[in-house]
Formats: structure tokens, C-alpha cells, sequence
């Protein structure tokens, strides 16, 4: 069975192009993410990496700390960086996992046989400070991932995280969020000096609390 949300992310040690990494201790204290490619030197590849590094300020921002892994080998992944930063306008500065023994793949369930027997599937994993699972996303080969869609769901998340909110259909950074079910109105109007607008008893918003 693959992971689920709120599981343990699965530690791990693995070469990459920035040298060895031990994936907890990669993460420290801070949020992560885990994604697949299926492979090197292919186009929807090298555009998404290309826009992960062109996004990388905003994940460090974040406090994110990005991972990328394919089965291609080491040498392979290091020509290919060349060529994403000079298509891509960009320089890749995060670690690609060369998980020639599918060590990481496995662990993670990134191949799915019936899609291909050899490469990754666009799996990709949000991890939180508690190491835990918070986010699950799989793309088939043919569809480039949204990377800001990513980083929408990390706000969301931190939100969450951070002030017991939650974000309705289609939110974005500045709209008011949602409190959630587990606080009362009650101790909501004290929570959130902004004010709390109630539509119904159940669904109630607050201006995003981090805002200005
Ligand atoms: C690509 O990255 O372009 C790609 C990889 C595998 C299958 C289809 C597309």
C-alpha cells in the first residue's frame, strides 16, 4: 500500500547531485518536498525543473526544502542540470537523487507498473516539520505538474498549521480563510481580532490572519 497523509515520510540516504544527503537531516526542522520525474533529458522534465528552480526563493521563503529524484544515474543527472540552465534560463541549485537502485522509488511507491514498468510516475510529496506526510500529488508523464499550485497548498498548509484555519475553493494568498470546525465561534471572535464573518454556524471566515 502506498503512503498516506499524515504518515511518517520514510527516511532514506541517497547520492545526489549535491553529494550524499540523508533525507530527515536534509529536512531539519523546516517543510520539504519529495518529487519524481520519470526521467533525464526529456521535455516536460526539464520544463518543471526548470520552474521548480525558477520558484526556488519562494520555497526558501518557505522554509522549504525541494528534493527531486528520477533513476537516472548520477552522470546523467549532472549533464542534464546544464542543459535545464541554459533552456530554462535558470540555475538548479537543489539536489537530484540518482536512485539507480529504485531505493527511493520504492520506498514511495513512485512506480506504478501499470503506467510504466521502469520510471517514476510525477509523484510529489509534501513533508511537514514533524516529518510527516501533508500533501500527496501523481501526474501521469505526459502533464507538467503546477508549481504554484504547490507552493499555493504550503501556504494553505502553514496557514493551517499556524492558525488553526483552513483555505475554501480555490483561495489565494490575501482572501479570507475559513475557521475550522474544531474552534467555536466563540473562541474564534477571540482569536481572530480581524473579525469573524458567520454565514452559517459552520462556515465562517476570518481575514487571512498574516496579512497586514
Ligand atoms: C517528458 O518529460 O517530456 C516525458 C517523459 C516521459 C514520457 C512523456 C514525457
Amino acid at each position: 500500500m502506498g503512503l498516506r497523509l499524515g504518515d511518517i515520510a520514510p527516511d532514506f540516504k541517497a547520492v545526489t547531485t549535491e553529494g550524499e544527503i540523508n533525507f530527515h537531516e536534509y529536512l531539519g526542522n523546516g517543510w520539504g518536498i519529495l518529487f519524481s520525474h520519470p526521467a533525464d533529458y526529456t521535455p516536460v522534465c526539464t520544463t518543471e525543473l526548470g520552474k521548480t528552480a525558477l520558484l526556488q526563493e519562494e520555497f526558501r521563503k518557505r522554509n522549504v526544502k525541494v528534493l527531486a529524484v528520477s533513476v537516472d544515474p548520477l552522470d546523467k543527472h549532472l549533464g542534464w542540470v546544464k542543459d535545464i540552465n541554459e533552456t530554462q534560463h535558470v540555475e538548479v541549485h537543489f539536489p537530484i537523487i540518482a536512485d539507480e537502485d529504485r531505493k527511493v522509488a520504492t520506498l514511495y511507491d513512485m512506480i506504478h507498473p501499470n503506467a510504466s514498468e521502469t520510471f517514476t510516475v510525477r509523484s510529489l510529496f509534501v513533508i511537514g516539520p514533524d516529518k510527516k506526510i501533508k500533501l500527496t500529488i501523481t501526474y501521469p508523464a505526459s502533464t507538467g505538474r503546477n508549481f504554484y499550485e504547490v507552493l499555493r497548498v504550503i501556504d494553505s498548509l502553514q496557514l493551517t498549521a499556524n492558525y488553526s484555519v483552513a483555505t475554501p475553493a480555490d483561495w489565494k494568498e490575501g482572501e479570507d480563510v475559513i475557521v475550522v470546525p474544531a474552534v467555536s465561534t466563540e473562541d474564534a471572535i477571540k482569536k481572530f481580532p480581524k473579525g469573524v464573518k458567520v454565514i452559517k454556524p459552520y462556515l465562517r471566515y476570518t481575514p487571512q490572519p498574516d496579512k497586514a
